[in-house]
C-alpha cells in the first residue's frame, strides 16, 4: 500500500511498521521510542534477533543524545558524509534500547540522503530500519519492490529508484584503526583521507563478533547465483549454449560500451550503474522464473573503482560463498 508522508507519519505514531525511500535501499521504519513497533519489525522481515538494527536520524544533533562521546576524526566523517551512505558504530547510552542493539552496547547509525526520508525523520524523530526486504532476500530499490514482498501488507512511502542500489558502508567506530564490518559506496581510502586515520578495510569477521549481520545469509534471489567466465569464442564457459538461453547474464568487461540484449547486460565498466541495478536484475530474474544468474568475475579490472569491494561482497554472499 503507497502511503504520503502525512498517513506514514499517522502510522508510525500509532505504532506500524512503514518502509521509506534512502539513497541505498529501501527501509523498513518504525519509532526507537515505540517496543512494540520495533518487534513488529523483527517479526515482519523474519529477522533474527541477534541481529541489531541501524538507527537513521536527521542530523548530529539528533545523534548525540544516542552516543557516549563523539570522538573527534568521527566527527569530521559525520560532517562530511552526513547525510550520505555512512553508517557509524559508536558506543550507546540508555536511551537505545537493548532489542535494537541485540544486545551489544554499541549503536549504528546514519542520516540517509533522501528528501523524503529527511522529512520523515524531521517530525517522526529517530526511526530504526533494517532494509526492507524479507531476511536472506536482495533489498528492495523500488517502492514496488516491497509491494511486491510483502504483497501490500506493508504501508510504503514511494520516493522513485534509489540511487545507489547497496546499503551504506557499516563502519566500527568503538576502537582505533576504525574498521569496516560492511564495505558500501565510501571505501576506506575515502573515509581516511577525511578523518585523517587508518581505516581497515572489511574483513569478515569468523567469529561475526563486532557485526552479527554477517553470519546471515543475505542478497540471495530465488535463481541460483554463479560466477561465470567467457572463453576465446564468446561462449560462456563451461556452460552451453542452450543452457545460458534459460539464464540471465550480468558481463563487466571494463573496454566496452554499456549494452542491453535480451538477457544479457554488459555494464562496459559503469560500476555504479552495475551496483543501482543489481537487486532490480536479480528481482527481474525471479520474475522470469529462470533458474540461474551468471556474472563474469571482474576481481582484476582497473582502475580500481569505489564499488567492487561492495559489489563482490554482494554477490559473493547471493552465491552462497
Ligand atoms: O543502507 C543501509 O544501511 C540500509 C538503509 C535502509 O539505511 N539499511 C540496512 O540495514 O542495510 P540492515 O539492517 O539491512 O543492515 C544493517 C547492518 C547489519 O549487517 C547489522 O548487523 C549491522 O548493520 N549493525 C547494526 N547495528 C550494529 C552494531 N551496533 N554493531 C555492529 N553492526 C551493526
Ligand atoms: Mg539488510
Amino acid at each position: 500500500m503507497l502511503v504520503n508522508i502525512h498517513t506514514a507519519l499517522e502510522k508510525l505514531e500509532g505504532g506500524e511498521v512503514v518502509a521509506f525511500p534512502t539513497e541505498t535501499v529501501y527501509g523498513l521504519g518504525a519509532r526507537l521510542d515505540n517496543p512494540s513497533a520495533i518487534e513488529r519489525i523483527f517479526e515482519t522481515k523474519g529477522r533474527p534477533s541477534d541481529n541489531p538494527l541501524i538507527v537513521h536520524i536527521r542530523d548530529i544533533a539528533q545523534a548525540e543524545p544516542l552516543v557516549r562521546e563523539i570522538p573527534g576524526a568521527v566527527k569530521k566523517l559525520m560532517e562530511a558524509y552526513w547525510p550520505g551512505p555512512l553508517t557509524i558504530v559508536l558506543p550507546r547510552t540508555e536511551l537505545v534500547p537493548d532489542r535494537v542493539a541485540a544486545g551489544l552496547d554499541t549503536v549504528a547509525l546514519r542520516v540517509p540522503a533522501h528528501p523524503a526520508a529527511l522529512e520523515l525523520l524531521a517530525k517522526s524523530g529517530p526511526l530504526v530500519a533494517p532494509s526492507a526486504n524479507p531476511s536472506g532476500r536482495p533489498s528492495p530499490t523500488r517502492a514496488n519492490h516491497v509491494e511486491h514482498d510483502y504483497a501490500g501488507r506493508v504501508p510504503v512511502l514511494d520516493g522513485g529508484e534509489t540511487r545507489i542500489g547497496l546499503e551504506s558502508t557499516v563502519l566500527d567506530c568503538t576502537e582505533t584503526p576504525f574498521r569496516i564490518l560492511r564495505p558500501g559506496a565510501l571505501d576506506a581510502h575515502s573515509l581516511s583521507r577525511t578523518c585523517g586515520h587508518q581505516v581497515l578495510e572489511s574483513a569478515d569477521d569468523p567469529s561475526a563478533r563486532r557485526s552479527p549481520g554477517t553470519r546471515h545469509t543475505h542478497y540471495k534471489p530465488a535463481a541460483d547465483v554463479l560466477w561465470a567466465e567467457l572463453d576465446s569464442t564468446g561462449e560462456l564457459h563451461p556452460i552451453s549454449s542452450s543452457a545460458t538461453r534459460n539464464a540471465l547474464l550480468l558481463l563487466h568487461r571494463a573496454a566496452e560500451p554499456f549494452w542491453f540484449r535480451g538477457r544479457v547486460i554488459h555494464y562496459g565498466g559503469d560500476y555504479t550503474r552495475f551496483a543501482s541495478q543489481l537487486y532490480d536484475l536479480f528481482r527481474w530474474a525471479d520474475t522470469l522464473g529462470l533458474p540461474k544468474i551468471y556474472i563474469e568475475p571482474f576481481t582484476s579490472v582497473s582502475p580500481v573503482h569505489p564499488l567492487i569491494p561492495a559489489l563482490l561482497n554482494r554477490i559473493e554472499k547471493a552465491a552462497g560463498q
